[in-house]
């Protein structure tokens, strides 16, 4: 099979680009619609730094494929802030420290998105728990649980 014309809604809008029915939804970001903010850590689903939402959910995009996600919403990390105004959760990560490198950070702010929204952070076990697929190399976990914590207020 050979490439195919795909239409992603990206951020609130449509993007198209045409690639082949092998390629992920992160390389779909990555190498063709210059959205690098999405990290490749492993490639394989075992860092979270790819981590964008699919309909409002997490889903980590190395593990699906780009044409699979045709006609949902896709929000990544260049499409939380409003304009100018972060989102809080950008916000939080800055006032916490919650990242070193700064390599897992965007995958760590959309998770902890989804975690708030999700009411997955009502105790600093809980946010843990849920936040357990996003590894940080730097070991920033306890700043990135606090900035987490204070968006859920
Ligand atoms: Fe997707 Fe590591 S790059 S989980």
């Amino acid at each position: 099979e050979g490439p195919t014309d795909l239409t992603l809604r990206i951020n609130g809008a449509a993007r198209t680009l045409r690639a082949e029915p092998r390629v992920t939804l992160l390389d779909a970001l990555r190498e063709y619609l210059d959205l690098t903010g999405s990290k490749k850590g492993c490639d394989h689903g075992q860092c979270g730094a790819c981590t964008v939402l699919v309909d409002g959910r997490r889903v980590n995009s190395c593990l699906t494929l780009a044409v699979m996600n045709q006609g949902k919403e896709i929000t990544t990390i260049e499409g939380i802030a409003k304009g100018d105004e972060l989102h809080p959760m950008q916000e939080a990560f800055l006032k916490h420290d919650g990242f070193q490198c700064g390599y897992c950070t965007p995958g760590q702010i959309m998770s902890g998105v989804a975690c708030v929204k999700e009411g997955h952070a009502t105790s600093d076990d809980q946010c843990r728990e849920w936040m357990s697929g996003n590894l940080c190399r730097c070991g920033a976990y306890p700043n990135i649980v606090a900035a987490v914590r204070e968006v859920a207020g």
